[in-house]
């Protein structure tokens, strides 16, 4: 990531890390933040329900923060091409909001097993289109959007971030025209020849999808 950065000026990246219920490891993780300058340490702990309050705050960082025009939230197993991601940005208007990744239409909460989600969770039938997790993008008056109604404390949460997202957008999208920026090579499972973003992707396979781009090649690494 830091390469990616570093050959493009005008990119900042961070991971946005909670807290862990050991001491020890908070410890640890204060020790690597302060070594690399490249971790933003959340105040509440790292569980898969308050991950949408990541969300929020990788809003605020790139907001107030950065001053980024567009902010693009990834999971830390996602492998992503900053440049072509960036030139995907560059082939939107401008002068429009932006939300661009790999979109969901009518998708439905599964009521049963061990991701279920309650009807008091997500009482309606349907989610609102909603890009997925791994790897999206939105423009900087989405995020603004995002924080103003928090900072309200009328934003809507909801444990999925990328659903939550998806509302929020909806919600913005009311008042304020938004892009909605479709491509299936923001892969959400795994990885695809001529990816924009890999998911499920290990530390070795992130070295060797970077060697591969070095010699010009976006393709797959597929051993673990
Ligand atoms: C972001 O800016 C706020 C307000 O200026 C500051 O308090 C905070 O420490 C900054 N956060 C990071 C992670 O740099
Ligand atoms: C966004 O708003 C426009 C104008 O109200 C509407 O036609 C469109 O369906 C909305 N898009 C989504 C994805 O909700």
């Amino acid at each position: 990531m830091q390469s990616s950065v570093i050959k493009s000026s005008n990119v900042v990246a961070r991971f946005f890390v909670a807290l862990n219920p050991r001491k020890e490891v908070n410890a640890v993780l204060k020790r690597e933040a302060a070594y690399f300058g490249d971790i933003v340490i959340l105040p509440f702990m790292d569980r898969y329900e308050l991950v949408v309050l990541k969300t929020i705050a990788i809003c605020e960082f790139g907001v107030q923060n950065v001053s980024a025009a567009y902010i693009m939230k990834c999971d830390d197993d996602t492998f992503v091409r900053v440049d072509t991601v960036l030139k995907e940005i560059d082939r939107t208007s401008p002068y429009k909001s932006l939300y661009m990744g790999n979109l969901n239409l009518l998708h439905r909460p599964l009521r049963n097993g061990k991701w279920a989600v309650t009807f008091e969770e997500w009482p309606e039938e349907v989610y609102p289109p909603y890009a997925n997790g791994p790897g999206y993008v939105i423009s900087t008056d989405i995020a603004k959007f995002v924080i103003a109604q928090n900072g309200k404390r009328s934003l809507r949460l909801f444990k999925m971030e990328d659903v939550s997202m998806g509302m929020w957008v909806e919600q913005f999208n009311s008042s304020t025209p938004v892009q909605y920026s479709h491509n299936w090579k923001f892969c959400q499972y795994g990885c695809l020849e001529n990816y924009y973003t890999a998911h499920y992707q290990s530390p070795r396979q992130m070295i060797c999808l970077w060697d591969k781009l070095a010699r010009g090649r976006a393709q797959c690494c597929s051993f673990r």
